[in-house]
């Protein structure tokens, strides 16, 4: 049973999909590991650590590859390298089937198994499998340290013999993984700390770090029966846009994180409450690659508005990669635990978890 571990070819992609550690672990259940020279460069894992854990390096692609049953990747692989997939492998990776129209085709063109992880099912069993949680937490927090070193102030209120300092005040529009794990990063640096969610429940959540829950009138409770967020209404909406524009203009930093799968982020901030905010505010839009919840922000760039600075980094996980590769390289060691048995590949299809993350096998669409 050989695994694939390739190195991450997209822009702005600094993870990789195994480390050291769970390089290790797989060689237990019963794995031969290849792993693409330089995989972990970006993420800072070496060549060295990566043999040393029992693994053998691969000097190219197909290299690497050769004769591998599983390959592990962090983002969906390029169309070169789906061609060089050995027919009938099973690969794992964030697949984002909806934005590549053309990779399911290709898949099925390889008899490739196919696992997008970002369609692991939200349940307690699932957790430690759950890519999505892991790097929207990290995300949550290194947000907080790019607004915090774009923000040309302090974030802590200073008591000292020269005057005091006012504390930042930190507005986060949603409290999801990465919105709440915000709210507790911008409380640990100080800031006060208002929040924004169309998801009644997320007020206790968001209350129990400390954080102030900024209300909107809503019938019902803003989320589906699966718990993601509903798309509201345009009352709603007017009367949120209200809310969050008055608060915009009292709040020195924005970390928008909302999203509604499958459809692109709600616009939340627009040009107008940008122009109300004090300049020298930073926004960071978490959300940019799912076209953003401020407008106005541009992928991978700063771009400054009426002094205010508007982040739209794109994937910000890649920016912790050490941590990043970490939590993800465990998530897929988890699911891959649930795919072995006395040390060979033996998938439970009629699993939940399988069922929601099967993308294609043995030729075919499963969704
Ligand atoms: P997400 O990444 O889909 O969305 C981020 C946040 O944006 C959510 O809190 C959402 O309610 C909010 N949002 C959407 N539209 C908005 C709008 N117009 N205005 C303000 N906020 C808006 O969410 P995430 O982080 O994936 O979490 C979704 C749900 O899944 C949450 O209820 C979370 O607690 C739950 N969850 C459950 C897990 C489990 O294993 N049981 C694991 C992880 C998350």
């Amino acid at each position: 049973m050989k695994l694939a571990v390739l190195k991450e070819r997209r822009p702005y992609e600094t993870r990789v999909a195994a480390t050291p550690e769970t390089v290790k672990k797989l060689i237990a259940l019963g794995f031969q590991i290849s792993v693409e020279a330089g995989a972990g460069d970006a993420a800072y894992f070496s060549d060295e650590m990566y043999k040393a854990a029992g693994a053998t390096l691969g000097a190219t692609p197909e290299k690497t590859l050769e004769k591998a049953t599983v390959v592990l990747k962090v983002q969906a692989p390029l169309e070169d390298e789906v061609a060089l997939l050995p027919e009938g492998a099973l690969l794992l990776g964030l697949l984002s089937p909806h934005t590549q129209p053309k990779l399911k085709p290709a898949l099925n063109k390889r008899k490739i198994t196919a696992f997008a992880l970002e369609s692991i099912p939200r349940i307690t069993r699932a957790q430690a499998m759950d890519v999505l949680s892991s790097q929207s937490n990290l995300a949550g927090y290194r947000s907080v340290i790019e607004a915090a070193n774009v923000f040309e102030r302090a974030f802590p209120m200073m008591m000292t013999a020269a005057g005091t300092v006012p504390p930042a005040r930190v507005l986060i529009l949603g409290a999801g993984v990465a919105g709440l794990q915000a709210v507790a990063t911008a409380k640990r640096l100080g800031a006060i700390v208002s929040v924004f969610d169309v998801r009644a429940v997320a007020k206790e959540q968001v209350e129990s770090l400390g954080g102030i829950f900024v209300e909107v009138e809503s019938q019902g409770t803003g989320e589906t029966a699966g718990g993601y967020a509903k798309e509201m209404d345009e009352a709603y909406k007017a009367r949120q846009a209200a809310k969050i524009k008055e608060t915009l203009q009292k709040s020195d930093i924005a970390i928008s994180t909302a999203l509604i799968p499958g459809k692109p982020a709600p616009r939340l901030i627009t040009k107008d409450m940008v122009e109300g905010m004090k300049p020298g505010s930073v926004i960071v839009d978490l959300a940019v690659e799912a076209g953003g919840n401020c407008e106005g922000s541009a992928l991978g760039k700063i771009v400054e508005q009426n002094g205010v600075k508007i982040v739209g980094y794109a994937n910000i996980p890649g920016r912790i990669p050490t941590d990043a590769s970490a939590m993800y390289a465990r998530n897929l060691l988890s699911l891959l635990t649930l795919c072995v048995k006395d040390a060979s590949l033996l998938i439970p299809w009629e699993d939940e978890i399988i069922k929601a993350i099967a993308l294609t096998h043995e030729g075919k669409d499963q969704q």
